[in-house]
């Protein structure tokens, strides 16, 4: 298939387009910067410059040419969010930026659209023991503070599952971590002691950056049209543990002991960190997607899929 790729010279979507490639699918890669398409280009996706947010640019910059499928990977986050602010510009994209995806898919014949965002949208609160499926209320209004990031996230899904002449699906990612920068930037809080392992402890489901590069080369070519799949690896994990992992892996000492409590001037860190726990099941998308993880648990990508030389 020919893929236009928003996100294309992002962490993720530098791996996509390797997967997508190799998987014989060829790319027209969406970069706001000539730089990036020169990066494009060395890769041997074919680039178009264009800004998601600017709609008329960007169909503009689409004339002429021709795909069967859109994929969204672009987002505005470029660290572990800390505070509702720092997600409001990817709440942005996945809302209008979306929306103007779902024109430029017309406007180059693209059928099929592979979406995604964040597990977190099932809610971030205890979900008890039992694996989180598909089926559970995703990114419900009435979460106060959370409700834009959920507004996004649901026109995200619904845009997609119910534009006429396209065929949607969406992935609920889980937490990415792997040679990519909020992984790097934790590494090096761990390092400098500035990383706590805290308790009590959300558990969070994570993935590996190869893994949810896979999933959606898997969702471009077996996804079923209206559906969403989990992507997470097969162990959730409570953030200290993950916390402690890291700090090992980046030869730091072991992390300081924090009550979660002092994370409460910060709801969204709290949230994320101490308030939450959401085993995610990705059994559907092993099932239909034929998608496995090549790093199952956190430890194994953290001993063999991280960073060479760390
Ligand atoms: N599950 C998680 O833990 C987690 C963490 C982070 C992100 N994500 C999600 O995963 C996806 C990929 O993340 P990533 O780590 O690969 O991000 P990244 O490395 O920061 O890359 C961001 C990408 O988005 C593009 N982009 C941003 N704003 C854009 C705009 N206005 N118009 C066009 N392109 C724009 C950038 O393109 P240029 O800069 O070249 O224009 C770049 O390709 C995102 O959709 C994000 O929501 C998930």
């Amino acid at each position: 298939m020919r893929v236009l790729l928003a996100g294309a010279t992002g962490t993720l979507g530098s791996e996509l387009v390797a997967q997508l490639l190799g998987a014989g699918h060829s790319v027209l890669g969406i970069t706001r910067s000539e730089r990036g398409a020169q990066r494009l280009a060395v890769s041997g996706a074919e680039p178009v410059v264009a800004d998601l947010m600017d709609r008329d640019a960007l169909l503009t910059a689409l004339d002429g040419h021709e795909a069967d499928a859109v994929i969204h990977q672009a987002t505005a986050l470029t660290r572990t969010p800390l505070f509702h602010r720092d997600l409001y510009a990817t709440d942005a994209l996945r809302d209008q930026g979306t929306a103007h995806l779902v024109s430029a898919a017309r406007s180059v014949g693209a059928r099929r659209f592979v979406t995604q965002s964040f597990f977190l949208g099932y809610g971030y609160r205890d979900h008890g023991q039992e694996p989180v499926t598909e089926d559970r209320p995703f990114a419900e209004p009435g979460q106060g503070a959370f409700d834009p990031h959920m507004r996004s996230m649901r026109a995200n899904e619904q845009q997609v599952f119910t534009a006429p002449g396209i065929d949607g699906v969406a992935l609920r990612y889980g937490m990415f971590y792997g040679p990519e920068v909020s992984t790097r930037k934790l590494m090096d809080l761990a390092r400098r002691r500035l990383l706590p392992a805290v308790r009590p402890a959300s558990v969070v489901s994570l993935v590996h950056i190869h893994d949810a590069a896979s999933a959606a080369v898997a969702a471009l070519e077996h996804g079923q049209p209206g559906r969403p799949y989990n992507v997470a690896d097969d162990e959730p994990v409570p953030f200290d543990e993950y916390v402690r992992a890291l700090a090992a892996a980046a030869g730091a000492p072991s992390p300081l002991r924090m009550p979660g409590w002092l994370l409460r001037a910060t709801p969204y860190t709290h949230a994320l960190m101490v308030g939450t726990r959401l085993r995610l099941s990705n059994a559907r998308a092993k099932a239909e997607l034929g998608w496995r993880p090549t790093y199952p648990t956190y430890r194994d990508g953290i001993t063999r899929g991280l960073f060479d030389g760390e």
